[in-house]
């Protein structure tokens, strides 16, 4: 492993004003959002969809340091042949790739997921690097409800990114490390708070036993929030205020960056929050995006898979990835 190149690329996924473009939705996934816009999942729409993101050049070059693709994505070639590797390394941009293959039920433990995909992974990351991907996703999901999270499903999980995370620094390949609390529950921002802090204690104890280097990861959390059956509403300010307090208690200053995900945050409020934190400022890591719904949700509609679409989808993402540079930086007005 070398590690000043694995920091090099994690510095630059999470670089001043930039961010992660997540578009590594699983075909089953992308039906959901291709239905919601009245277009068929088929290959190629798929391919013209990404194609069409890829493309944009502004938003490309200025505020999106990489893209995470899925394994049809990174073989996939544009209408023209360019391969789509291709588009995103010559806007600057790095790609990277999932590598987990989805959650199935955790034994034992009615109503909770582990993340599956180490079996092979040692064989398969070499053949992604040679695609191109210069950084990969594992995602673990945590949900919150009567009884759950479990220690069970905390440290299985936990366990099983830090297996990924030495696999992929072994291969090159820098780990985005995405332990997921869900905000899908009826739960408040301080039951949020008090598992993600569990959550991202144990995921840094197993990272330390497994000897994953710091220095070479970036950390993909959610942000504290309340769950969205909850009552109990939270201001902009409670959200950033208390997630950055959260990750200053976790998250060894070792980490060069730190990218949230939207986890179903709207568009406006995943914007919002990460510029507040921003705003707090005097943090030890970068604090960016890695969306995939807050960036993809306009220019998805706009697009809503017709040729004739494709400028003012592109300028829809833009737009979106105009405004989480700003929040990036801490300088977006409302
Ligand atoms: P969302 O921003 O839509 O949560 O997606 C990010 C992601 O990559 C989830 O794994």
């Amino acid at each position: 492993m070398n590690l000043a190149d694995l920091n090099k690329i994690a510095v630059a996924m999470t670089a001043a004003g930039k961010g992660i473009l997540a578009a590594d939705e699983s075909t089953g996934t992308i039906k959901k959002r291709f239905d919601a816009i009245n277009t068929e999942n088929t290959e190629d729409n798929r391919r013209d969809y990404r194609e069409m993101m890829f493309r944009t050049t502004e938003a490309m070059k200025n505020y999106v340091s990489g893209v995470i693709l899925y394994d049809e994505t990174i073989w996939q070639k544009a209408k023209d042949g360019t391969p789509l590797v291709k588009l995103i390394e010559q806007a600057g941009s790095i790609p990277g790739i999932k590598v987990d293959e989805g959650t199935k039920p955790l034994p034992n433990c009615p109503g909770e997921l582990i993340t599956v995909g180490l079996d092979k992974l040692a064989d398969r990351l070499p053949k992604y690097y040679e695609a191109g991907a210069r950084f990969a996703k594992w995602r673990a999901v945590i949900d919150i409800g009567a009884g759950i999270p479990s220690h069970t499903a905390i440290m299985t999980n936990a366990h099983a990114l830090a297996r990924y995370a030495a696999l992929c620094q072994q291969a090159q390949i820098v780990p985005i490390v995405e332990p997921e609390v869900l905000m899908d529950g009826a739960h408040d921002i301080d039951r949020c708070y008090e598992v993600t802090q569990w959550v991202l204690k144990e995921t840094f104890q197993q990272l330390y036993f497994q000897r994953v280097e710091l220095e070479g990861i970036v950390l993909k959390p959610n942000m504290a929030v309340p769950g969205k059956k909850s009552a109990k509403k939270a201001s902009v300010e409670e959200v950033a205020e208390k997630t950055v307090r959260l990750l200053k208690d976790c998250v060894p200053g070792a980490v060069p960056g730190i990218a949230f995900l939207s986890g179903g945050q709207s568009d406006e409020e995943a914007t919002a929050h990460l510029d507040a934190m921003n705003k707090i400022g005097n943090l030890p890591w970068n604090l960016t995006f890695s969306y995939g719904r807050a960036l993809q949700a306009a220019p998805q509609k706009a697009w809503s898979g017709k040729a004739a679409n494709v400028a003012a989808a592109q300028a829809a993402f833009t737009h979106r990835a105009k405004m989480n540079s700003l929040a990036a930086l801490g300088k977006w007005a409302a």
